[in-house]
């Protein structure tokens, strides 16, 4: 397959190796900056472009990743898929509903299809994770508990875009929570409602550094998810009591199955049954049966974008449908969009209420000035 990026910083290098080690022929790259689509075409024999639009004009690429700035993701996706290509957009999507659905729009005009880059959808922990729990293998989900505790230093801040509403769109909750949010939602399903409270506790932005959240799920599930730049020993965590045991993924930008496990329910019943008296301290843990999450184990696939991009291009190559398509993420920036709807109004927020004419529905900071904002998320 041939595929061309445009955004050819920091980020846009994982695509490539990705692509490459996929066996994908990069043809094209762009980039506003010059010597950045240069240095990335010559690495790889690919021809450099100013634009998109130039791009476009010269490429006989299938799919295209975009790989630049959040606040430019659904115009060049717009655009991409106009062309009648593919589209691969980096997270976040978009930075509004308003957004989430203008592309959805083109993508229905096109006989081309958008995907987003959730990597950890795709390493083997969470696909088994996902496959499990869907097929009720490990037991109904009841709770769950999901962190981004990162570091981002006040110096992060220092670039002239980031930490604005214009440059970054939101702060951690969208920024960076959104991978573990995503994996969340991937595994649990549709939820209902969120209550949340977003505060700014020392970083120089418009938004907030910390976020937390209450969540109530359509399954009757409930969840506290939380998302903060202030934590200097970084994780990133999902753990998920089930009415069979804790599912749990411990890890910082990438798991591989050693950052999963599962502690199946101690089982007094089982261990009754068997003769063991389950008063006795590891008797109703040693009759728990089979251990369903270590028996589904097969190869470690990390999850990083490599994981993603082999099984994106292997189910094109298949005619199957691809896990994270466009649509597929429309939970998750919803889900994003109720937090700040929820912390900057004081109220909770219902998935049923973001409607189009929500007052959050255009952008994450609503339809609410910055001294409003200020005054709600300082403490
Ligand atoms: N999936 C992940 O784990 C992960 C990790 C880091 C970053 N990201 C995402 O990747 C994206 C890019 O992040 P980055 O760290 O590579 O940023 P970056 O600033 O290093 O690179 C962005 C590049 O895009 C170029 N650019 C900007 N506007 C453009 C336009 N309209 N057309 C063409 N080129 C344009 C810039 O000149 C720059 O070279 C962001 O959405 C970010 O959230 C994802």
């Amino acid at each position: 397959m041939k595929v061309a990026i445009v955004g050819c910083g920091n980020i846009s290098r994982r695509h490539a190796e990705s692509y490459a080690a996929a066996g994908a022929e990069l043809v094209d790259v762009a980039d506003i900056v010059p010597a950045k689509a240069a240095e990335l075409a010559a690495k790889y024999g690919a021809r450099a472009h100013s634009d998109a639009t130039q791009l476009l004009a010269a490429t006989d690429a299938e799919l295209i990743s975009v790989a630049t700035p959040p606040g430019s993701h659904a115009e060049l996706a717009v655009q991409i898929l106009a062309a009648g290509r593919s589209v691969l957009l980096e997270k976040p999507p978009v930075l509004s509903l308003a957004e989430m659905d203008a592309v959805a729009s083109a993508e229905r005009a096109s006989a081309a299809s958008a995907y987003v880059v959730f990597q950890h959808r795709h390493g083997s922990g969470g696909v088994r994770a996902a496959d499990l729990l869907r097929r009720g293998v490990l037991g109904v989900p009841q709770v769950a508990v999901c962190e981004t505790l990162w570091f981002r230093p006040r110096s992060y801040f220092d670039p002239e875009w980031r930490g604005t509403w214009v440059g970054e769109g939101g702060g951690p909750t969208l920024g960076h929570g959104i991978h573990q949010i995503d994996l969340l939602l991937h595994l649990l399903g549709p939820w209902r409602s969120i209550q949340a409270t977003a505060v700014r506790l020392d970083r120089p932005v418009e938004f907030e550094d910390v976020s937390m959240a209450s969540v109530v799920f359509e399954s009757g599930a409930v969840a506290t998810v939380i998302n903060s730049l202030l934590s200097p020993r970084e994780l990133s965590r999902i753990r998920i009591d089930t009415t069979g045991g804790t599912l749990e993924v411990n890890h910082v930008y990438g798991y591989s199955d050693a950052d999963w496990t599962f502690h199946a329910v101690p089982d007094a019943a089982r261990a009754a049954q068997l003769g063991l008296n389950p008063g006795v301290p590891g008797n109703a843990e040693a009759a728990t049966g089979p251990d369903q999450w270590a028996d589904s184990a097969g190869d470690d696939v990390p999850s990083n974008h490599e994981a993603q991009i082999q099984r994106l291009l292997d189910d094109l190559a298949a005619g199957r449908s691809h896990d994270t398509t466009l649509a597929s993420t429309r939970p998750t920036m919803e889900f994003v969009t109720a937090l700040y709807a929820s912390a900057v109004t004081g109220t909770p927020v219902r998935r049923a209420d973001l409607v189009t004419g929500h007052p959050f529905y255009r952008a994450l900071r609503g339809d609410v000035d910055q001294d409003r904002i200020d005054a709600m998320m300082r403490i």
